[in-house]
């Protein structure tokens, strides 16, 4: 695959997958958007069957994903917080990269640029940014941006969240207030529960756009340089 792959651990067309499509489509390059909601991505297991090829040896949807991001020039890798951690998908995920391609100091991915999105209840991104820092730094990746969004908890359409004293929603509205469309959190509806949010707060998806064009800019400043070295 020639250019960018963006990742999505998020649930489909929720608020990770649209701010990673955003910055995708900022980058100004070929991508492929991949969603992991409904693939089947186990935990490292620690076997050592990657050892000698680099390649996790465990049979389920994570090798297509793999394979993708080995080929690609530039990553986005977008991540909920689920419990205080980037969603166990996606940590499931990052465990395998990262141990399949540390043996022998291969570190394949090493030196591809990538930006990270995060999205939470809170929209400050802290939990999903802190977890991927530790496999960005150990797989060598260059990480060149992050943005964070205010996600929406299931708990918008779980049927019980206007009167569920232990759901998302209290968080934002008086327990018993009505959940209609403006008052749930989109990626161009930001932080529905603050009245006085100016527009271009409310809606990111140009800042998005701005995060994936620094990505492209920095392919092409990379693609430059491998041009003019010498043979
Ligand atoms: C099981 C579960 C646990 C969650 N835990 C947290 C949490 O600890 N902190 C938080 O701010 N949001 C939490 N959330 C809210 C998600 O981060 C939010 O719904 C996010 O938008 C999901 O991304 P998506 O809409 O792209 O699927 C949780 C959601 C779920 C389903």
């Amino acid at each position: 695959m020639a250019g960018i792959i963006g990742i999505s651990s998020g649930r489909n067309n929720k608020v990770v997958e649209s701010v990673v499509r955003e910055v995708l489509a900022g980058t100004g390059k070929n991508f492929e958007l991949v969603s992991l909601a409904g693939k089947l991505i186990r935990p490292c297991e620690g076997c050592n069957g990657c050892a000698d090829t680099n390649r996790c040896v465990l049979k389920d949807d994570f090798q297509q994903v793999a394979d993708l991001l080995l080929e690609a020039e530039g990553i986005v890798f977008g991540a909920p917080t689920y419990w205080g951690h980037m969603n166990s998908k996606a940590l499931a995920f990052w465990e395998r990269i990262c141990f399949a391609g540390r043996h022998n100091s291969v570190f394949p991915l090493s030196g591809k640029p990538a930006v990270v999105v995060a999205a939470d209840g809170t929209g400050n991104g802290e939990f999903v940014f802190k977890d991927m820092k530790v496999y960005l730094t150990d797989a060598r990746i260059n990480l060149v941006g992050e943005l964070a969004a205010q996600g929406e908890y299931p708990c918008f359409t779980c049927g019980y969240g206007n009167y569920c004293p232990v759901g998302g929603l209290i968080e934002y509205f008086p327990l018993g207030t009505e959940i209609t469309p403006e008052r749930i959190p989109a990626i161009t509806n930001q932080h529905p529960e603050e009245c006085d949010l100016a527009a271009s707060a409310r809606d990111i998806t140009a800042k998005a756009r701005q995060v994936g064009a620094v990505l492209g800019k920095v392919i092409d400043f990379h693609n430059s340089k491998i041009k003019r070295e010498p043979d």
